[in-house]
């Protein structure tokens, strides 16, 4: 299996191209489903999450071709299976995202449930009460949600909790539903803005994403299009902190500031100089790195995914700060294996203070999800001597060659096969 292998102590220079949205591309390729025609897309992010979401289309008869450039054509006008199997979903939550989209064209769907992860317990319970609003019978039978409906009906759902992906399911299941749907409080995070953009372009009459009340009026059947999914927020995010760590000086390309500009105000508050246009943005660290609280929500407040790689800044800040994640109840699996790299963090419930002023030393750690690899690797770029994080099949769900990028920009770094 992969390693990866990092000697520290390099500050960062040069640019970096983002790759497009690994969650915005999901769900794009998820709604191909509604249409029996051909759907190009284009800035899809080459990353395993991607390439499972092209198998389990696949697995339904869809024909999917992804490549490296960044294109994917998909179409699904022979699909002889409405089912997403257990073995496909475990390896990736956002799986259930085929649930919406078969049901709102195929009146049908078997998908297995997902279970927990390494940051929290994750339930679909909305996914399902909203489709259930909608008129369809679900129910969970062998570890599968079975659902079934005569024809969608539009329908008035609110939603206690804000979830992306609940939202986007929701979204795509009411295109083809009978009436309107009115969903409120959805989730306004640019990924389903960029999902609502390309079900308009294929037919669907929708409004007010981007807000937390979306309508969608039901069409009788959508057709083919292309879209350019939008840059990953998240990715030029953590090469952000990646030049405030390193004391480095780094102009992320292919980016949209505007997503992420709680991320720069954050990073801007800790001492880092942030100069931003419209599709890039310069980061430059030279002085102290300051200490700043941080609690992360949904969009456009700070990510919880972005909160790995923050804490990893922190251990470097001039005194204590507080980091509080209120979206996942355990994602905070990366301050384990900061503390074995030297950090001084202690962790109660959804809260960890993070000591600054850390010096941190090259050790052998374990990534335990997408975002903790990243925030490991940030820390290992200023760590003392070598580094070695084991487990980088969690990087590879969603970081397009990230060592590549990194070496690019000076780092000492490699993978290790
Ligand atoms: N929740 C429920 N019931 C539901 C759905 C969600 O209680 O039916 C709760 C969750 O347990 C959580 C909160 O609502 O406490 C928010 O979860 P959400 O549903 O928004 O998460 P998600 O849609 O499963 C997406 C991203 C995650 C990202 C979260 C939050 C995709 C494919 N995944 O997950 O991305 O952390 O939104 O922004 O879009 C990542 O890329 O590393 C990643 C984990």
């Amino acid at each position: 299996m992969d390693k990866i292998r990092v000697i520290g102590g390099r500050p960062l220079s040069g640019s970096v191209k983002i790759s497009g949205a690994k969650n915005a591309a999901l769900p794009a390729m998820a709604a191909s489903l509604l249409t029996r025609d051909r759907i190009e897309l284009e800035n899809v992010p080459y990353v395993r999450d991607i390439l499972t979401m092209r198998n389990l289309l696949e697995d339904m008869g869809s024909e999917v071709e992804v490549t490296e450039d960044g294109s994917a054509v998909l179409q699904s006008s022979n699909i002889r299976s409405q089912e997403a199997p257990y073995e496909l979903v475990k390896t990736m939550r956002a799986s259930i995202l085929v649930l919406g989209p078969l049901l709102g064209r195929f009146c049908h769907a078997r998908v297995s449930l997902p279970g927990g992860c390494a940051i929290g317990a994750r339930p679909v319970n909305l996914h399902l009460m909203g489709l259930e609003k909608m008129g369809a019978k679900c129910r969970i039978l062998h570890g599968y949600v079975e659902a079934s409906v005569e024809k969608l009906q539009g329908a008035h759902i609110v939603m206690d909790t804000i979830t992306v992906t609940g939202t986007e399911n929701m979204m795509m299941a009411a295109t083809l539903a009978e009436g309107e749907t009115v969903l409120e409080n959805a989730a306004c995070e640019p990924e389903v803005s960029d999902l609502a953009d390309m079900l308009r372009s294929m037919g669907a009459r929708i409004e007010g994403d981007g807000g937390r009340t979306i309508r969608v009026r039901g069409v009788e059947e959508l057709h083919g299009c292309r879209h350019h999914i939008i840059p990953d927020r998240i990715e030029a995010g953590t090469f952000a902190i990646a030049a405030a760590i390193t004391r480095g000086d780094v102009e992320v390309e292919n980016c949209n500031p505007k997503h992420l500009s709680s991320v720069l105000e954050q990073l801007s508050r800790t001492g880092a100089d942030i100069e931003s246009g419209t599709n890039r943005f310069r980061v430059q660290c030279d002085g102290p790195i300051l200490s700043k609280n941080v609690t992360t929500y949904p969009y456009p407040a700070f990510p919880t995914d972005m909160q790995a790689q923050y804490m990893a800044l922190m251990t470097q800040g001039d005194g204590d700060s507080i980091i509080t994640e209120t979206i996942f109840e355990n994602r905070f699996m990366h301050a384990l294996e900061l503390i074995r790299m030297g950090a001084d963090i202690a962790v109660e419930g959804r809260q960890a203070l993070v000591k600054g002023n850390s010096p941190l030393s090259g050790a052998r750690v374990l990534a335990s999800d997408l975002r903790a690899s990243a925030s490991l690797i940030l820390a290992a770029l200023i760590a003392s001597g070598e580094t070695w994080i084991d487990r980088v099949y969690h990087l590879d769900r969603g970081y397009h060659r990230i060592e590549e990028k990194l070496a690019r920009l000076g780092a000492n770094i490699e993978r290790v096969r």
